[in-house]
């Protein structure tokens, strides 16, 4: 079929199949350029399909000759109906590393489940013994929570005060204003249970007592901090009470983990269009200022650039160079006290009519596409493709 982006909101309902394979061999053409990396060789990403997750299985397997196996929650596809993209790109991760001849298995289903975990582990057993590194890098509006059988939903909104800041529809480049009001003691309890770290820690306790953690094991895990400009609907709102929570699990994990000497820790990462990011207010404005200005001053990365960048000079390069909370911090450039200025003095001043001019709106929307495999450099569009496309491996 020919299949064309067909946008709701901040969501697009079609894939395309050539696009996202186009994605990942870039994304793989782009850690091998970079060079070989001394890392872990056996690999589980929870969230492996898009964003971070996937840059972190691509970064495994195509820097260190890393066997990988996948865990994500993607829609199939079927006759006249396109797929997910992250089921599209895990296809490809696989044929690619395949071809590369290294393991790569993957798991459709959710991982917040007690069976999806089991699953997990049994093939970890049956096939690798055990893993060295397990990135955790899953973001969802909901959870069922295996022990209570609850489902939580995760909101986006203040805590306390009622929040009103400029944003803009990356459709229409239209700047507005909105109001968010402010969170229910629910609301913040229900976005821990969902993006907080318990979820991490089942893992990890699950994967211990099967025995499935190498000695020295290492986890990580992806947060936000953002600037002050974004701190009440992000880091002082909901999730970032959530990412609070995330961040506390990370020492509780290692604690526990004593005997392997394994670690746990959280990476900070950049703002960065995904499909999780496109749902929060005020974000898209601010990433549409800030890619303008970090473009310019030649500083700009994507997910893959960030996640090279994390595995090559901090995980497993000289220094982590931990924060004082003992988070790595792979934001470093977006903190930058002159990329921060920048972003608040252009804040002040944007519209609707000079967005376009002072911001990278046409960056935003392209990145916003391409998560989808649309407007990707060197793929035919017109073409006839085939919707069905099957993960080779999938368990
Ligand atoms: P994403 O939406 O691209 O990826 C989410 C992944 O989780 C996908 O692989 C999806 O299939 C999987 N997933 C969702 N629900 C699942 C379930 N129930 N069972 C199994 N898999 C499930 O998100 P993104 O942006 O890569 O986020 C990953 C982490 O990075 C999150 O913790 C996020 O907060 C963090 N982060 C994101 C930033 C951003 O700007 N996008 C910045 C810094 C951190
Ligand atoms: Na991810």
């Amino acid at each position: 079929m020919i299949i064309e982006p067909r946008t709701r909101g901040f969501i697009c309902l079609t894939a395309h199949p050539k696009g996202c394979e186009q994605n990942v061999i870039n994304q793989i053409e782009y850690v091998k350029s970079k060079g070989e990396i001394d890392g872990a060789k056996k690999v589980l990403v929870i969230g492996a399909s898009t964003g971070f997750g996937l840059a972190s299985r691509i970064t495994s397997a195509f820097g260190s000759n890393a066997s990988t196996i996948g865990v994500f929650l993607e829609k199939a596809p079927s006759a006249g109906r396109p797929a997910s993209p992250g089921w599209y790109n895990s296809a490809a991760f696989e044929q690619q590393a395949h071809k590369a001849g290294l393991y790569a298995k993957s798991i459709n289903g959710d991982a917040f489940s007690n069976e999806i975990k089991q699953q997990t582990i049994d093939m970890i057993k049956e096939d690798l013994g055990q893993v060295d590194l397990v990135i955790y890098s899953l973001a969802s509006p909901v959870r069922t929570n295996p022990n209570t059988g609850k489902r939580h939903k995760s909101v986006l909104k203040p805590i306390g005060d009622v929040f009103t800041n400029k944003t803009v529809d990356f459709h229409t480049g239209n700047v507005s204003e909105v109001t968010i009001q402010p969170a229910t003691e629910d609301d913040i309890a229900n976005t821990v249970e969902v993006m907080g770290g318990e979820d991490w820690d089942m893992w990890i306790t699950a994967m211990k007592e099967a025995g499935v953690l190498a000695q020295d094991f290492q986890t990580y895990a992806y947060s936000y901090i953002g600037p002050k400009l974004t701190e009440p609907v992000y880091r002082k709102g909901t999730i970032g009470a959530a990412k609070d929570d995330l961040e506390a699990t990370a020492f509780k994990i290692t604690e526990k983990s004593a005997d392997l000497n394994g670690k746990a820790i959280v990476s900070v990462n950049k703002a960065l269009v995904t499909q999780a990011s496109s749902a929060i207010p005020v974000i898209p404005l601010y990433i549409s200022l800030l890619y303008k200005i970090m473009k310019a001053d030649g500083i700009h990365e994507g997910c893959i650039e960030q996640i090279q960048r994390l595995y090559a000079d901090r995980i497993y390069g000289a220094d982590l160079q931990l924060d004082d909370k003992g988070r790595v911090r792979i934001d470093d450039w977006e903190m930058r006290e002159d990329v921060q200025a920048e972003v608040d003095k252009l804040w002040a001043i944007a519209t609707t009519e000079n967005l376009n001019e002072i911001g990278d709106l046409k960056g935003y929307s392209d990145d916003f596409f391409n998560l989808f495999g649309f407007k990707v450099d060197g793929v035919d569009y017109a073409a006839d493709v085939d919707e069905v496309v099957a993960i080779p491996s999938i368990g």
